[in-house]
């Protein structure tokens, strides 16, 4: 169905009306991806501020099989009028996954001009943490990934292809403008949030890419002047991921860098089955795309019995987004409510044993209770 501006102004008239496209993709995506429906169909309904109309669209690896490509050829162009996309998991076993996520989610994250990857690494009470004599707020950051470029852009070269002399070239791509703009970014949310900032790169051994990436952050630290910044090598950072996650506040980082540290982030602050991520394009010329961080899991797909709090915490960064904040910090509030109860939790947290269906389920009648 195509979605047209025209359409979008008539029922804006009577409802503002958020339309969402929803690629649920593989493996455990649909199963946590419906959870998180769930939860913002009712945040929607309750508050009674604006409306929300999914579109699925059946892409990933399946569709793979059946039609030789993980979406259609104009699929930016049906997606672009939605003022957002929501995201399950793409990768499946049977598709490689170079050509599963770079025909599905790269396609997406850079044909849209996604720069900015948020990834929240927020110990909630109530979650597990495997590191020793550390309380939540010990762990409260914000990683700022670059989303476009880097290590990412997937520019090289297959050489000398089947001899024994093969050659892969992947060249990083770092240009001063993705270096800059993502800076300014987390300049701006260190700022607004009166926060410290940690660049962390690589200048000691990447002697280009990362050279330029640490000249640009001390040019913008002279302008931002009155942000608190630190700069430290990814090495040394992701020592001090585990051995004092509190130095870290807003975070900003490369590609690469970012895709690695925050599945760190994810273990120390409760599982992959918690952490979100919203890839943004903050001028809003094209829609932005909320996702959980984790991927399609293939061991325990079909099973219901997937986390599904990350897809429903990228959820909460949508209402963000949209500019109701205030019901994104109630949607996060209502997870860490659950994980204090500890009545309603998937088997991967110590004594889970609730089924992914019953999770959006226990979420909205924690956003009913009152006291929220
Ligand atoms: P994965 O995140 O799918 O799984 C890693 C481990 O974490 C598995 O043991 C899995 O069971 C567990 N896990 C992940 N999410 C969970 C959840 N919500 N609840 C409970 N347990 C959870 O990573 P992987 O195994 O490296 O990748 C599998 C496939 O997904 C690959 O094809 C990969 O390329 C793809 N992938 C996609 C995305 C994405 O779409 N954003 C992200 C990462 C990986
Ligand atoms: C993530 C994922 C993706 C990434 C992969 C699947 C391409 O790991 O979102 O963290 O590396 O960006
Ligand atoms: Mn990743």
């Amino acid at each position: 169905m195509t979605l047209t501006a025209d359409r979008k102004l008539f029922e804006d008239c009577f409802m503002k009306t958020f339309h969402i496209a929803v690629i649920a993709g593989d493996g455990i995506g649909p199963e946590v991806i419906a959870e998180g429906k769930k939860v913002l169909a009712t945040v929607a309904a309750d508050s009674g501020e604006f409306a929300v109309e999914f579109t699925d669209f059946p892409w990933g690896s399946e569709y793979y099989l059946q039609n030789g490509e993980m979406m259609p050829d104009d699929a930016l162009t049906t997606l672009k009028n939605f003022d957002a996309v929501y995201l399950g998991a793409v990768g499946y076993p049977g598709v490689p996954d170079n050509v599963s996520l770079g025909g599905l989610l790269l396609k997406i994250r850079q044909g849209f001009d996604e720069y900015i990857n948020l990834r929240p690494v927020k110990l909630l009470k109530g979650a597990p943490c495997p590191l020793k004599d550390v309380q939540p707020a010990d762990i409260d950051m914000i990683v700022v990934r670059e989303n476009s470029e880097g290590e990412y852009a997937n520019a090289g070269a297959r050489l000398y292809r089947g001899t024994a002399r093969e050659i892969a070239l992947q060249t990083g791509v770092f240009s001063r403008v993705g270096c800059e703009r993502v800076m300014r970014y987390a300049f701006s949310l260190a700022r607004r949030e009166k926060k410290t900032l940690t660049s962390i790169s690589k200048g000691n051994a990447l002697g280009y890419s990362m050279v330029l990436w640490d000249e640009i952050f001390k040019e913008l630290s002279a302008e931002y002047s009155d942000v608190e910044t630190h700069t430290l090598l990814v090495d040394a950072a992701s020592m001090f991921f585990v051995k004092d996650p509190s130095r870290f506040q807003v975070v900003v980082t490369s590609n690469l860098f970012g895709d690695i540290l925050t599945d760190l982030g994810a273990a120390i602050a409760g599982g992959m089955g918690l952490a979100a991520g919203a890839n943004l394009n903050p001028e809003k010329k094209f829609p932005s795309m909320f996702e959980p961080i984790h991927g399609s899991a293939p061991d325990i797909a079909g099973l219901g019995i997937a986390n599904p709090l990350a897809a429903v915490w990228s959820v909460a960064q949508m209402l963000d987004f949209f500019g109701y904040a205030a019901l994104g910090a109630k949607v996060v509030a209502a997870i860490e409510t659950l994980l204090v109860e500890k009545k309603t939790l998937t088997p991967d947290f110590p004594g889970g044993t609730a089924k992914t269906s019953d999770i959006g389920t226990a979420i909205i009648e924690i956003l009913r209770r009152k006291e929220l």
